[in-house]
C-alpha cells in the first residue's frame, strides 16, 4: 500500500514536469495519456490576447483566395473566402507580445449581415502554451458587440479541450485594412 503510494506521488511528478517540459506527441505517450484520463480532472482556463488582422500592405497576414463577381459589391462581401496567418498578441498594439498566431480560413457566408464562417487553429509559441494549439469553429457576425466561436477541440496541453471564444473589436483602420479583435477564451480541458 505504502509503496503504491509512492509510486503515485512519483508518477505526479513525472506528470507535471512532462507538463512543463510540453507534452510528448509520439503515439505511445498520447495512447497512455488517453489510457490515463480517469485519473485526469477537468479544469477550466480563462484567458484573453488580441487577434491582428492586416489585408493590406507589404506585409499582409490574411489575403483573398477566392470570390465571386459579385463579392466586393455586396454589402456582406458575400462568398469571399481569406486565409489567415494572423498574430495574436499581448496587447492591442501593433508592436505588442506575440504569443501565437491564428492559421486557417475565415469566408463571408452571410447574405444578412456582415457574418463569417471561422475555421481556425490558434496555435500557441508564447512561455504558457508553447507547442500547444486550440481548434475553433463558428459564426462571427463581426458588427455585433459580443460574438461567440466554439472552441472545438485542442491538442498538447488543450487535448480534448472544449469552449467558448468570446470575440469583439478594439479598433480597426479601414485604409489599411487593419483590425484588431480581442478574444477572450474559457475552454474545458485536463
Ligand atoms: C464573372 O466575370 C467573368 C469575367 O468578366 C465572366 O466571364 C463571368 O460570366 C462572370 N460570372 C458571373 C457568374 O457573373
Ligand atoms: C517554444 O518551443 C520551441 C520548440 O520546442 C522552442 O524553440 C521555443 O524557444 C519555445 N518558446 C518559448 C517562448 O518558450
Ligand atoms: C489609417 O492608416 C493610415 C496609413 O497608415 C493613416 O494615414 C491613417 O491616419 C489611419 N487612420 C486612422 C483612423 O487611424
Amino acid at each position: 500500500m505504502e509503496k503504491l503510494a509512492i509510486f503515485f506521488m512519483l508518477y505526479l511528478v513525472a506528470m507535471s514536469r512532462v507538463h512543463c517540459e510540453g507534452t510528448p506527441k509520439d503515439p505511445e505517450s498520447v495512447e497512455k495519456w488517453f489510457e490515463n484520463l480517469p485519473n485526469l480532472k477537468e479544469k477550466l482556463t480563462k484567458f484573453h490576447f488580441f487577434f491582428h488582422d492586416i489585408g493590406t500592405g507589404k506585409n499582409p497576414t490574411a489575403v483573398n483566395v477566392a470570390q465571386t463577381n459579385t463579392s466586393l459589391q455586396s454589402p456582406t462581401f458575400f462568398g469571399l473566402v481569406r486565409v489567415a496567418d494572423d498574430a495574436l498578441r499581448v496587447a492591442s498594439t501593433p508592436e505588442s507580445k506575440i504569443i501565437g498566431r491564428a492559421e486557417g480560413i475565415y469566408a463571408a457566408d452571410s447574405l444578412e449581415e456582415r457574418g463569417m464562417l471561422m475555421t481556425l487553429n490558434f496555435v500557441f509559441t508564447g512561455e504558457a502554451y508553447n507547442g500547444s494549439s486550440l481548434s475553433i469553429l463558428g459564426h462571427n457576425p463581426i458588427d455585433h458587440k459580443y460574438r461567440e466561436i466554439a472552441v472545438v477541440g485542442g491538442s498538447g496541453v488543450f487535448r480534448l479541450a472544449r469552449g467558448i471564444a468570446t470575440v469583439s473589436n478594439v479598433w480597426y483602420n479601414v485604409t489599411t485594412q487593419y483590425y484588431v479583435m480581442k478574444y477572450h477564451v474559457v475552454v474545458l480541458h485536463y
